[in-house]
Order: C-alpha cells, then sequence, then structure tokens
C-alpha cells in the first residue's frame, strides 16, 4: 500500500471516529485541550515533522479542541452541523480536487453545479428563471449581489461602470434597516457606497424594517433587505416594501444567509411572504442545509446581470458562450467544487427531506422558546424560525446564566445585545439535535439559572 493510501485511511478512520463520537462528550474543549493546540505552532518550517505525524497531530491534537457543532448540542451564531451525505460527498470532492472555475477545468464539478444551482433555485421556492452561483458564504454573496446590483442599476441609467468607472456616476440612494447584518454594510463598502447615500430605517422590536419608515426615493435606488435576522430570525416585510418602492429603477437585493430557507417549506413561507419579488438573493448552504463550510450561493432573478459583472477574459482561458461558468458569476476565479455536497443533499433527500431538516428545526427552537417561558423567562421575540433569543431577568443574571451554560459542556448558546438588552441566543442550525438534545439543554439553561 503506497503512504499516500495509508495517510487517507488514517484520515478516514480519525474522520469516522469523530463523526461518531460527535455526541459525547463536552460540547466544546476545557483549557488544557485548548492549550495543547500550541502544538500547531510550535512546528518550525525548518524542521518539518513529515505526513504522518502531522495528521496524527491533527487528530489526536486538533480533534479534541474543536467546537462539537455536529453533535446536536451546539446552537452558537447560526452555525449549520453536516449530513452524513454531504460529509461523504466532500470526502471524494476532497479526492477528486476539481477546480470548479469553468467546464474546461472540471466537466464533473461543472455538471454537477448546474444541476444543484437548479434545484436550489426550485426548493427555495424562488422563479424559475433566476441563476444561482456557488461562492464562499453569505457575506461573498452579499458583496456580489451588491456589485451586480449597482452595475445594473447605473446601466439603467446610462452610466457604463466597466468603462466609466464610479466617480461622477449617478447617484444611487441606498435603503437599508437599521437591522441589516454586518457583512451587509461590509458589502456597501466594497461596492464603493458610502454611509451618507445610505438611508437606514427604523426596525420593529423583532428586528422587521418598519415598512412605514420608508423614505421617499427617485431615480436609482437599491433596497436591502433581510430574511432572517440573526437573532430573531424575523424577515423584512417585502411585500410592504415593494409595494412603496418597487420600480423599473429599483433593485431589492434580500440577505437570507438562513431565513431564506424557511421558503422551503409551506408552513413557513408567511413568515417571508414577498421574498420570490426581489431580484438577488444571498443564501448560505453551510448554515442550514447542513453542507461543510464553505459553502454560500448568489442568485440573481436576471442572471445575465450576474454575468455582466462578473465575468472574466483572458486568451488562455476558452470561451464556453452561453455555457455556465462560475468564474464568470462570482468573485473567484480558482474555487472548490462547492456543488457536489449541495447537489448530493438535494439529490439524497429531495424536496421533502430538506423541508423536514428546516421545519425540524423550527419546532426545536419554538420547543426551547416554550419551555423557557414556562420556567419564567423572557422571550424578546416570538419564535417564528429557528432562533429563540432569551433574557434571564437583568443583565449582568443573562450573562452569568450564558457563562455557566457554556462552562456546563452539555450545551453551548452565546450571548448578544438586543436592542438595549442583554440576551442568549438560540440557534437550532443542526440538523442531529433532537428533541432530547432540546430538553436537556433546557435543564442545563435553567440549572444555571437556579445557580444565580
Ligand atoms: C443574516 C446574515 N447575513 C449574512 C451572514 C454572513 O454569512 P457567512 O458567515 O456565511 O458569510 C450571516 C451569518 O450569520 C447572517 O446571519
Amino acid at each position: 500500500m503506497s503512504a499516500d493510501s495509508e495517510l487517507f485511511d488514517v484520515a478516514v478512520a480519525a474522520s469516522k471516529h469523530y463523526s461518531a463520537t460527535a455526541r459525547t462528550g463536552p460540547v466544546g474543549p476545557d483549557e488544557h485541550q485548548v492549550e495543547a493546540l500550541k502544538a500547531f505552532g510550535a512546528v518550525s518550517v525548518d524542521k518539518p515533522i513529515g505526513a504522518e505525524a502531522a495528521i496524527d497531530l491533527l487528530d489526536t491534537v486538533g480533534s479534541p479542541a474543536t467546537m462539537r457543532s455536529t453533535g446536536g448540542r451546539y446552537f452558537g451564531f447560526v452555525n449549520g452541523g453536516v449530513t452524513g451525505e454531504a460529509r461523504a460527498a466532500a470526502i471524494l470532492a476532497g479526492a477528486w480536487d476539481q477546480n470548479a472555475a469553468l467546464p474546461a477545468m472540471s466537466p464533473t464539478a461543472s455538471a454537477i453545479d448546474a444541476a444543484a444551482a437548479e434545484m436550489i433555485v426550485d426548493v427555495l421556492g424562488l422563479p424559475s428563471t433566476a441563476t444561482a452561483a456557488f461562492c464562499g458564504g453569505a457575506t461573498v454573496a452579499n458583496i456580489t449581489a451588491i456589485v451586480t446590483a449597482r452595475d445594473a442599476l447605473l446601466e439603467r441609467a446610462d452610466w457604463d461602470v466597466h468603462d466609466r468607472g464610479l466617480a461622477g456616476a449617478p447617484k444611487i440612494q441606498v435603503v437599508i434597516s437599521e437591522e441589516a447584518h454586518v457583512s451587509v454594510h461590509k458589502a456597501l463598502r466594497v461596492a464603493g457606497f458610502g454611509q451618507q447615500q445610505v438611508s437606514v430605517v427604523a426596525a420593529d422590536h423583532a428586528g422587521r424594517l418598519d415598512a412605514s419608515q420608508l423614505p421617499n426615493v427617485d431615480g436609482p435606488t437599491l433596497v436591502l433587505a433581510q430574511a432572517g435576522n440573526v437573532n430573531t430570525g424575523h424577515s423584512d416585510p417585502f411585500d410592504a416594501i415593494m409595494d412603496r418602492l418597487g420600480g423599473p429603477d429599483t433593485w431589492m437585493h434580500v440577505d437570507g444567509a438562513f431565513g431564506l430557507w424557511a421558503n422551503a417549506v409551506p408552513q413557513r413561507q408567511v413568515h417571508v411572504a414577498g421574498v420570490e419579488r426581489a431580484d438577488s438573493w444571498a443564501t448560505d448552504g453551510h448554515k442550514w442545509l447542513n453542507v461543510p463550510y464553505d459553502c454560500g450561493v448568489v442568485i440573481c432573478a436576471d442572471g445575465r446581470h450576474l454575468r455582466r459583472s462578473m465575468r472574466m477574459d483572458a486568451a488562455y482561458v476558452p470561451d464556453g458562450g452561453e455555457a455556465r461558468s462560475l468564474m464568470n458569476m462570482g468573485l473567484q476565479m480558482s474555487q472548490a467544487a462547492r456543488a457536489v455536497p449541495v447537489w448530493t443533499v438535494l439529490a439524497s433527500r429531495g424536496r421533502s427531506g430538506v423541508r423536514e431538516i428546516i421545519e425540524h428545526s423550527c419546532r426545536c427552537a419554538e420547543r426551547f422558546g416554550d419551555a423557557l417561558v414556562a420556567a419564567g423567562a423572557e422571550l424578546l421575540a416570538p419564535v417564528v424560525i429557528n432562533q429563540a433569543l432569551v433574557a434571564f431577568g437583568d443583565d449582568a443574571t443573562t450573562d452569568r446564566v450564558v457563562e455557566r451554560v457554556q462552562e456546563s459542556g452539555t450545551c453551548w448558546m452565546g450571548a448578544t445585545t438586543w436592542q438595549g438588552r442583554r440576551a442568549m441566543r438560540i440557534s437550532v442550525s443542526d440538523l442531529s439535535t433532537t428533541f432530547d438534545d432540546v430538553d436537556r439543554s433546557i435543564e442545563t439553561v435553567l440549572l444555571a439559572w437556579q445557580g444565580d
């Protein structure tokens, strides 16, 4: 057996063991396991340790200090887990090591990309004419969509930004909620929009843009709406926004990193009503679809705009004509075949399986909300999808409860400040979370609170 093959066996065996034990033991590492990570920095490039020892270090030192975010009781940020078939597909895709930039580089990656893109538009309930392209995450998808929107709005105003640049270009008014995600603000900076061009609209108690506060607009307008507030899971009123501001000079982009997936479930669609009216969307596979990092998706109602903004031409790159080339639909040229795990999940489970993943997470979040309210905690916004936001009396108590829960090792929740109050964020994004995991975690939270 070759050394490479042996290494592969070791890595697969370690991966299998890790996955099989992700539910056992504490959710986060202890201080000794974190301290041990210094071993990685202790290796010098002048004294290489060899492949066998390197892989061994990854497993013996790296594995124990990971966050068990795939073990059912990790509720931090909006970090998804991973389905078994997505993990298996990623291992095979790792062996392929395909560059998915264009069909000439990998017919396999390109065929899977095209199939997965169509499926994702379909399961998300977006117009069938929309075009999806895979990228590194929702931040990248937001940047890609906002640059595309900028170029399209300027083109409608007879300004070719590729030819003339931004200096002296017609003004684009940007309308954004005060609750927009930080990644959207980064995207605006990258796209050359300054704060003075931005009209910030107040949000309500649940984090939804207040449509009665929308400004009057005149001329090119970029509206940045959100499906799924990172803390509450609530979405902006897309119909009201489009009824007020929609028109030939308006482009609505929706940041739906996780919340867009609510549109895949008929009984949750009410929480994202009108989302299909947007011109572009950003979402993630690595959050709620439970595929491995890093996998985001940018979707444009009219894919021609995406291609116009993201196109790269070079003599050494074959012109694929109208064929789909990811390098002409996003910021990166070389890129991983991110669609492989996505296609595998969608092909394996289908529409109904995706609905089950999403709906089950929502039910788990509701279970958290109901039990904690019954015990006297305060829900800071109704649970509508997979997020529950909870306070335990005053700020200091809430912080102490979060700290004790994190120390418990049974489950992991983060903290945030929500409309001036400290709160515990509970995000159910790992498909392996069971009702039993939720009940054990509720018990842990209540114990942490009683200890006060
Ligand atoms: C609403 C929203 N938008 C954007 C992002 C950024 O996503 P990513 O980390 O995939 O870039 C997040 C991450 O939590 C989010 O919740």
